[in-house]
């Protein structure tokens, strides 16, 4: 099946060609792609962002096997990270032997990202910080003239079909990256979806921590908080985070997270009335995230995230959790 037109980062441009985790041969794919970038960026440098999820670190392998020290990774810390991430991601690519540079970021993003509660607008603020600000200021010091990117057919798709714009993807959207940012963007996943990404990212050794590691959206936290996200927001979704990822970890489900709602609710404290805030837990059942249903968790589960979010994370008063099925739902809320 034929998911539109995408560049190869000379101009060219072709159709992407779905493999599913099926037909996927990974070594073939791997030394298909392995030349490919080679070809791609000949004697010149690249550059990737690393955040950690499985797109990305698989694209992190690939690419240093074929460039080797000429593929620069950098951890872009925006502040919308979870807990413990880029200390985790860092350490984790040092065994591998691949140095990654951490780069300072928080205060730039939470400045884009104020006042503004719209979803898309939202999108927009973390592409352009990202992108044009952030990147395009680490790719112009670094002399890089080609961005490695783990971007894949499911973020294609939703963007091509206007449910959600994946900040990660331009050519669907007729954005010349070369053009907008000054780098040309190589996408060597573009034609897998999440299955076909850990098949391969297990080929290519990434630990199992990280290649069954649930999805994790590139707006990362931002897209789990619904309204303003201001860096006191974050970290009370960030908190929740940590309790549904450490107590759901052993469900298998695909994926799970905590939502901060804007709605504010009456609830009660030390005999007293506190209008608190709300945390939405989801945890979802799927292959490949083009459609999900809710995990049936047992009501002793349900109720143990209640009382831990309750617990750990200051202004809450009410814990629900989502039963609707994507669609019409989407995975995120944002
Ligand atoms: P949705 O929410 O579209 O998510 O059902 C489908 C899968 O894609 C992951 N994902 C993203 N979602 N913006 C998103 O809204 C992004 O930039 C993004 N990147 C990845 C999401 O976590 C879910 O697994």
């Amino acid at each position: 099946m034929n998911h539109g037109i995408i560049g190869n980062g000379k101009g060219e441009r072709k159709m992407i060609q779905e493999i599913t985790a099926g037909e996927l041969n990974t070594e073939a794919y791997i030394r298909d792609k392995v030349e490919e970038i080679r070809n791609t960026v000949g004697g010149a440098t690249a550059i990737n962002a690393l955040s950690g999820g499985v797109d990305s670190s698989t694209v992190t392998l690939l690419g240093h096997r074929a460039l080797g020290g000429r593929l620069k990774t950098v951890f872009i810390e925006n502040g919308l990270m979870r807990e413990g991430e880029p200390e985790r991601v860092v350490s984790l690519f040092q065994a591998f032997g691949i140095p990654v540079d951490v780069v300072d970021a928080r205060a730039e993003f939470f400045a884009a990202l104020q006042g503004i509660t719209d979803p898309e607008e939202k999108r927009e603020a973390i592409t352009q910080t990202f992108y044009r600000h952030v990147f395009g200021r680490i790719v112009k010091e670094s002399g890089a003239r080609h961005l490695l990117q783990g971007t894949i057919l499911t973020d294609v798709d939703e963007t091509v079909a206007g449910i959600k714009r994946q900040h990660n993807v331009f050519e669907q959207l007729g954005i010349d990256p070369r053009e907008a940012f000054g780098y040309g963007i190589i996408e060597p996943l573009i034609q897998l979806r999440k299955d076909g990404v850990r098949k391969l990212g297990k080929a290519l050794g990434l630990p199992a921590e990280l290649f069954q590691r649930i999805p994790f959206p590139g707006p990362a936290l931002a897209a789990r908080v619904i309204g303003e996200v201001t860096a006191e927001r974050i970290e009370t979704v960030r908190k929740a985070t940590g309790v549904v990822e450490r107590l759901l970890r052993d469900t298998g489900a695909f994926q799970y997270m905590a939502i901060l709602h804007e709605d504010r609710v009456t609830g009660m404290r030390e005999g007293r009335r506190d209008f608190g805030h709300q945390i939405e837990v989801r945890c979802w059942d799927s292959v490949d995230a083009r459609t999900a249903t809710p995990t049936r968790l047992p009501f002793v589960t349900l109720e143990k995230l209640a009382a831990e979010i309750l617990r750990d994370v200051p202004g809450i008063v009410s814990v629900t959790y989502h039963i609707a099925p994507k669609p019409p739902s989407t995975m995120e809320v944002v």
